[in-house]
């Protein structure tokens, strides 16, 4: 008898059970307690956009507008983020992740100081230490939607997205949406063709994923690497660093076999 290796169905973003998607579950799982993973992708974060605004102070255009693409039940790119905006679009389609967002945009909940106090060992993040929650509550709107339309050029201008937002953030999101290559590198353009010429961003993407568990239901996932995540990211970026973190202490999130950061700029050109 000849044995075959599993064949992995694929499932496409609109195949997955997004109105199933438990956010306290997804909480328990993974942003209870700051994990070493979480800390380190967080002090990352936070020099490059510290830097990045600190080299330009003289001509910081405003009104900054941030997004965090996918945001799901984790506030920490938001908080990243916080210092430079004047608003902060959550966007995300599970509809009980949105209602988590909204609720913590009124009552931030403590679980989240363990994040902010990473965040707040450099000057911008402690100069508003104090102000924080009422900073968070007046800049952060929570918008639901698909990111799949997001970056594209609107109609006579209606609804255009493309080039909207100032800086960006994308963690686990396009890896972990969908089993297919093809909506990966669409994710990634969709958040890169969102945010505008110059715009720094970060984003997080599980290695090595086949899916994972959420509650009792399950998620998919592609299978990605540094080098497919560089180079899906490339054509759309002036600027950037990856970083694999693929330490024992990084496997804590069962199912994958590393994690990859990647942080930079957008380049100057918008396509079409
Ligand atoms: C693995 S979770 C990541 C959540 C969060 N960003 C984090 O860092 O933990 C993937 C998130 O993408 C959201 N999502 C899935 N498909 C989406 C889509 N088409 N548009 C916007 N968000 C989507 C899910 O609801 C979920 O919140």
């Amino acid at each position: 008898m000849t044995s075959r290796a599993p064949v992995e169905t694929c499932v496409l973003n609109d195949d997955a059970p997004w109105n199933e998607f438990d956010p306290s579950a997804y909480l328990d799982q993974n942003y209870r307690d700051l994990l070493d993973v979480d800390a380190e992708i967080l002090s990352l974060v936070r020099d490059h956009f510290s830097d990045h605004f600190s080299a330009r102070t003289d001509h910081v255009e405003r009104p900054i507008l941030g997004i965090d693409i996918g945001a799901g039940a984790n506030l920490y790119p938001a908080l990243a983020m916080l210092p430079w905006c004047d608003r902060i679009t959550l966007f995300e389609r599970a509809p009980r992740n949105v209602g988590y967002l909204r609720q913590q945009r009124d009552s931030l909940d403590p679980d989240w100081d363990a994040f902010w106090k990473v965040l707040s060992e450099r000057d911008p993040y402690a100069d508003i230490d104090g102000e924080r929650n009422e900073r968070f509550r007046k800049t952060v709107r929570v918008q639901k939607g698909n990111l799949f339309k997001l970056g594209r050029r609107g109609l006579l201008g209606l609804r255009n997205t493309q080039g909207k937002w100032q800086m960006g953030t994308m963690f686990f999101v396009a890896e972990s949406i969908s089993t297919s290559h093809d909506e990966f590198r669409e994710a990634i353009e969709c958040f890169m063709l969102s945010l505008a010429p110059g715009a720094p961003f970060a984003a997080a993407f599980m290695e090595g994923s086949h899916g994972y568990d959420v509650g009792n239901r399950h998620f998919p996932a592609c299978d990605v690497d540094e080098a497919e995540v560089r180079k899906s990211l490339d054509e759309f970026t002036g600027e950037i660093e990856t970083k694999r973190l693929g330490e024992v202490s990084h496997m804590v999130r069962p199912g994958h076999t590393g994690i990859i950061l990647a942080y930079g700029k957008r380049n100057q050109g918008p396509r079409s």
